[in-house]
């Protein structure tokens, strides 16, 4: 294979290995915090690497790094592709990474070739795109465009007595510059924006043929990071069921309701996922104890904002009727808002025709999870994505890829890279 003469795959795994052995969590799986010392350790990590690639090196003022390998017009838009460093705590070590490794792996290649494009090719690494830490997700490209607001930066860790304010300042950042309402990076510059990511979904890995998809749209989704059922703490032998305001109990038939809804919207074709996480009594939480309080995280996605609007709506609305029925009552926190994103046709196709060129058969399949990706589709930047086939989902410490996936969905993006000035001539 092409890949293997010139050395990508072996780079590739070198790399993946040298990052997975300082990543590991004590306990199980890989976690890297975004602002936190593993995902700065990633980051030193790739500076090192573009040394050796003799690559352009900037980090704007949120600690996100761009590698740059100089077209042959300078004058020209580049083509940027990238993803994220961070994980989710006790993650898998390819959510994100493989992004990173992908485009890192396209410059080395794009050297051992001496293969100067006629554009500036970009690899990004965005900083914190997990919101498992404190909430928010996107933070790094977010903070790339301008987009983040004072609470998101008082959001608190999820286990810690730290804000991402704090978090951020310990790592070394200014968060009034991090605050700007501006762009770090001129976006008219970027020509293309694509995204490597595996798939965090079965639906790759079951295929023979296809171990590799471009995106048709990246779902947004409407999230709380902790909402509250408050009943009444009470005996649980002493208290008959005419009298209690079990707060678990009306979580549980808000659940029954909600799970009903979902399956009708799913059977008159709405494009809807529903997650509620984060289950916590509180901590004097006892056998013989009727629970009085739960709090609980909320994650609602679709392709469809008016979707979203409506199932949100729909979930108050059963809250209220449950308050009313069971005596308990519900308190939201602030709605987090992820957009949902259209990939850009033009680009979709030219990866389309680069993947048919380097004879790589893909599936077009809309992603299910959200990706930076979808905050540069929304401002206008062409986008579009690569998915790579991989095991055991994503989000948990099991999730798996094959290395000769990921080349294969490599190749699709070396191959669009050095076709996208024919192509758009
Ligand atoms: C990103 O990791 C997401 O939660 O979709
Ligand atoms: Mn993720
Ligand atoms: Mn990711």
């Amino acid at each position: 294979m092409q890949q293997l003469r010139y050395g990508a795959y072996d780079f590739a795994k070198k790399v993946f290995d040298e990052i997975r052995d300082f990543s590991r969590d004590p306990v199980i799986g890989i976690s890297r915090q975004g602002y936190g010392p593993i995902e700065q350790k990633v980051h030193d990590y790739l500076k090192e690497r573009a040394k050796e690639l003799d690559l352009e090196v900037k980090i704007d003022r949120a600690g996100n790094l761009f590698l740059t390998l100089p077209g042959l017009d300078r004058t020209l838009p580049c083509y940027m592709t990238g993803s994220h460093a961070d994980s989710v705590p006790q993650g898998g070590h390819y959510d994100g990474l493989a992004g990173v490794v992908a485009g890192l792996t396209t410059l080395y290649w794009l050297r051992q070739t001496k293969t100067q494009p006629k554009r500036d090719v970009t690899l990004v690494v965005f900083r914190m795109e997990e919101s498992s830490w404190f909430g928010k997700a996107y933070v790094g490209s977010l903070a790339m465009t301008g987009q983040l607001v004072p609470e998101d930066l008082a959001l608190k860790h999820r286990n810690k007595d730290q804000t991402l304010a704090e978090a951020m300042t310990e790592a070394g950042f200014d968060t009034n510059e991090i605050l700007r309402k501006d762009c770090s990076i001129d976006l008219k510059r970027i020509a293309a924006f694509t995204e490597l990511h595996i798939e965090q979904g079965p639906t790759l890995d079951s295929k023979k043929k296809e171990r590799v998809g471009i995106v048709t749209g990246i779902r947004g989704n409407f999230r709380h990071k902790e909402c509250r059922c408050i009943g009444v703490t009470a005996h649980s032998g002493a208290v008959n069921k005419e009298f209690r305001h079990d707060a678990v109990m009306a979580m549980g038939n808000l659940l029954y309701r909600m799970d009903k809804h979902w399956d009708e919207w799913l059977a008159r074709g709405e494009d809807l996922v529903f997650t509620m996480g984060v289950f916590k009594t509180s901590s004097s939480s006892a056998i013989a104890i009727i629970p009085g309080e739960v709090s609980f995280s909320i994650d609602i996605r679709s392709l469809s904002r008016d979707t979203l609007n409506r199932f949100h709506a729909l979930l108050e609305a059963e809250c209220a009727v449950i308050a009313a029925d069971r005596g308990v009552r519900f308190e939201f926190d602030r709605l987090l808002i992820c957009e949902e994103a259209n990939v850009d046709p033009d680009l979709s196709q030219h990866l389309v025709n680069a993947a048919s060129k380097a004879e790589i058969p893909v599936l077009q399949i809309p992603s299910g999870a959200g990706h930076d990706s979808a905050v540069l589709g929304n401002l206008g930047v062409p986008v579009t994505m690569i998915f790579v086939a991989n095991q055991d989902g994503s989000h948990n410490p099991h999730e798996k890829m094959k290395l000769e996936d990921f080349m294969l969905g490599t190749e699709v993006l070396f191959t669009s890279i050095v076709t996208y000035d024919d192509l758009n001539a």
